[in-house]
């Protein structure tokens, strides 16, 4: 079988591309690993910044995120006496978004069936030929057994960071920086209406919590837990009790609403960057290139700013203008290193180490920024997004 834009992965970074894609008429196939029940049924993000919503609106997909989701202002920065709003419209005339990351797996989903989108789901032993020749290919077995060839133009790698395209490329070819965190985090997706209007990021001297939801009647919230937890260990009465400790429920007249919690995981935490993200014909969008911890919302923000970029590269490399293409790496590389600083830094903030030397810095950090303009805008210019073509 041949293509134009052979994509690994059908997670955002690889549906939002063959959608782009498709409408300016370059022809992709998708090989996925999994079902596509369990792509569309995985918990993951739920925040999505201004110029995210901006782009799915322009490209038709924005109906039902703005039918069900929640526009909010800002978030409360918490810490034990101390809630304060960073207004993000005051501050740098921009909102964001609430809506699950599965939510949005479906809408792209739906889009792709009414284009005729050829998807292969539970594809296993993907592998990547040629990537250095001018006709690369997505080898793969489908699930009947059948050994399938992709030949394509190009590949794009939005296999997510254990999938095979970043393997691909030689390590004399490119450069990595790795960060762990000492702590995980622990999420939970819990069937009661959420005691808050918008997003609560709270530091305690036991550590992070995050208020989050993802409709009138469910609560999404996260703990920090040590690096090695175990989801068996934290029974749903303990998370209920700690959430509400590190959240301040009772702190001025404040309640955390416990409910029946439906879903639990724990999430490691690193930060993770390769450059470049291009070796010859194999593109990588995404976590396929990058991991940042989830405090500050970046990650599948940054695959949607990764593929509006990689899809005009991909559309003028199939024209024979291969200028975008080749500074594709570079300029996607801009905005992930701002979003890796930004989501280092919040994860720093609000992430307790037991270092009392640390908590102080935290603490005096939290009353900065929230209590100068500068601080405030320079929080919000970030979590509310910079352009796509940052
Ligand atoms: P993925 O979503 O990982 O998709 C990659 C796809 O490739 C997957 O479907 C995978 O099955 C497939 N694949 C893997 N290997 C193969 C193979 N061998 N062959 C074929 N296919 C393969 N980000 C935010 O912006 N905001 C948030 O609020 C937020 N919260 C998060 C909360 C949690 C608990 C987690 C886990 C993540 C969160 N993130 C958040 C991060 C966000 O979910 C990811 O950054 C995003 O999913 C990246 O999209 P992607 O398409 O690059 O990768
Ligand atoms: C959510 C996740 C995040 O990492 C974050 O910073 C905000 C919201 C969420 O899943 O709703």
């Amino acid at each position: 079988m041949r293509t134009q834009v052979a994509i690994i992965g059908a997670g955002p970074a690889g549906l939002m591309l063959s959608h782009l894609l498709a409408r300016e008429g370059v022809e992709s196939v998708v090989v996925e690993c999994r079902s596509r029940a369990y792509v569309e049924a995985r918990i993951r993000a739920g925040l999505l910044e201004a110029s995210t919503v901006d782009l799915l609106d322009e490209v038709g997909l924005g109906r039902r995120l703005h039918a069900e989701g929640f526009a909010h202002r800002g978030i409360y920065l918490h810490w034990p006496g101390e809630r304060h709003h960073i207004d993000f419209v005051d501050l740098v005339g921009k909102m964001v978004y609430i809506y699950g990351q599965t939510e949005l797996t479906r809408d792209f989903g739906r889009a792709r069936d009414e284009d005729g989108q050829l998807l292969f789901y539970e594809a296993t032993g993907t592998r990547l030929e040629g990537i250095e020749s001018d006709s690369p290919s997505v080898v793969f077995t489908d699930p009947a057994g059948r050994e399938t060839r992709i030949e394509a133009d190009l590949i794009a790698g939005c296999d997510g960071s254990f999938g095979p395209s970043r393997e691909s490329i030689p390590s004399s070819a490119c450069q990595t920086w790795e960060k762990h965190y000492p702590y995980s985090w622990l999420g939970v997706l819990a069937n009661v209406a959420p005691s808050t209007d918008e997003l609560i990021y709270s530091w305690s001297p036991e550590g992070f919590a995050l208020h989050s939801m993802r409709s009138e009647s469910v609560s999404r919230l996260y703990l920090q837990v040590g690096p090695q937890a175990k989801v068996e260990e934290w029974s749903d009465d303990q998370i209920w009790e700690v959430l509400a400790r590190r959240l301040g429920d009772g702190e001025g007249g404040w309640h955390l609403e416990a409910g029946p919690i439906t879903e639990k995981s724990v999430l490691p935490m690193r930060s993770f960057v390769m450059a470049p993200m291009r070796h010859h014909r194999l593109f990588l969008a995404g976590d396929a290139a990058h991991i940042v911890p989830p405090t500050g919302a970046k990650g599948l923000n940054l695959a949607i700013a990764d593929v509006a970029l990689l899809s005009e590269a991909l559309v003028a490399f199939t024209k024979g203008d291969t200028l975008l293409a080749d500074e594709y790496s570079e300029r996607a590389l801009r905005r992930v290193w701002r979003c890796t600083h930004f989501s280092w830094w919040m994860t720093t903030m609000l992430h307790t180490s037991g270092d009392p030397f640390e908590a102080e810095l935290q603490r005096s950090q939290l009353g900065w920024v929230t209590s100068s303009v500068a601080g405030a805008a320079g929080l919000a210019e970030n979590y509310a997004g910079l352009p796509i073509g940052y």
